[in-house]
């Protein structure tokens, strides 16, 4: 068998393939699932900033409402129905004391004065890294590009220098240079960056005239936009990358390791065919490696990136060219 070992922000993994943060990675035993299936790491389900401040003692409604104004009174709904911040650090404990894989907390926020002090208490429960969901979906047209990078940056900044742990940043791709943004998030102390973020999609129910949530899960087709950037990225910015969303198949999860990501990590995937599919993933990843007679996972880590000779040229091409090349084979 090839071996698999990976070395993720810091951290021995078995093999590459990680549980994304999702319902699934909610419960001990969801997390026992992914992790008796040989999952090399789970990220736990977030704790979200809103439940932190929902229940904090010193309740300002005032800075929620204009903060979250949106979100307000739904989250407030909401919270008896999610985890709150104590229970939260049980269940890291209480994961922690079943398996032995690494296991990141993650924490779902916008602003960083709500859970700092929160970032403290997951690492005393004993989390091995703690992954941040930085999710800031600016509505109003008064916010400024250089305000809204610099509140990721902050965020950053602050916890990791508040905890020894790893942390990673997962975060969507809207920006406007994505390279800069990622420098500046690992140059504030990231040890990696998960890329990307799916955020729900929406659509509208004609019938009813209605905004409505799409679709829930992604598609294989989704993987395009991580693997452009896990190849511009990896190996440039002293940080290791978690390639997310669209990773379907044991093919999916090689291509994102050939243009030089770290990890993967799966959610949909795990939904849809339950988590004892990550052993079939492995002996797939095992058989792939066995027959290119590759011993180790890290020996083609970055293969296509490095092929990619001329400049990225392929990965830096954002226009129509080359569709236009493949579109003339049609006839119409
Ligand atoms: C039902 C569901 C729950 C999720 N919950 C979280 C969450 O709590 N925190 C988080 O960072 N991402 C959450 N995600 C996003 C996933 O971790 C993942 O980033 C996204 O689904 C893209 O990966 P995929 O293509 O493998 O599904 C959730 C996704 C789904 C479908």
């Amino acid at each position: 068998m090839a071996s698999l070992q990976t070395q993720y922000m810091g951290l021995d993994l078995n093999n590459p393939i990680i549980a994304s943060s999702s319902g699934i990675t909610g419960s001990v035993r969801g997390v026992r699932s992914c992790v008796d299936a040989g999952a090399g790491a789970v990220v736990l389900k977030s704790m979200f900033e809103e439940l932190i401040i929902g229940q904090s003692d010193n309740l300002d409604r005032e800075i929620i409402q204009s903060e979250h104004p949106e979100a307000y009174e739904y989250i407030r709904a909401q919270l008896g129905m999610q985890l709150g911040p104590r229970p939260y650090l049980k269940f890291i404990e209480d994961v922690k004391s079943q398996v032995s894989v690494p296991v990141i907390a993650s924490v779902n926020c916008s602003t960083p004065k709500w859970w700092i002090s929160y970032a403290k208490n997951i690492e005393s429960s004993g989390a091995d890294g703690l992954e941040l969901n930085i999710s800031h979906f600016p509505q109003s047209t008064d916010e400024d590009s250089c305000d809204i990078e610099s509140r990721y940056v902050d965020i950053v900044h602050e916890v990791t220098s508040q905890i020894s742990i790893p942390v990673a940043v997962k975060l969507g791709y809207y920006f406007t240079s994505l390279g800069n943004i990622m420098e500046d998030i690992v140059e504030a102390g990231a040890k990696a960056l998960v890329l990307f973020n799916r955020y729900y999609t929406v659509d509208i129910d004609i019938e009813k005239k209605r905004f409505v949530n799409a679709v829930t899960f992604s598609s294989p087709e989704e993987m395009s936009m991580p693997l452009r950037w896990t190849g511009i990225l990896s190996g440039r910015l002293g940080c290791d990358i978690s390639a997310s969303t669209g990773i379907h198949d044991s093919e999916g999860i090689l291509k994102m390791l050939l243009a030089g990501a770290s990890t993967v990590q799966l959610c949909s995937a795990l939904y849809q065919n339950g988590p004892g599919y990550i052993a079939e993933l492995i002996e797939d990843l095992d058989k792939w490696l066995e027959k290119q007679c590759v011993s180790s996972v890290n020996g083609i880590r970055g293969l296509a990136r490095q092929q990619d000779a001329a400049g990225g040229e392929l990965l830096k091409r954002i226009q129509y060219l080359k569709s236009l090349e493949e579109a003339a084979k049609y006839e119409y």
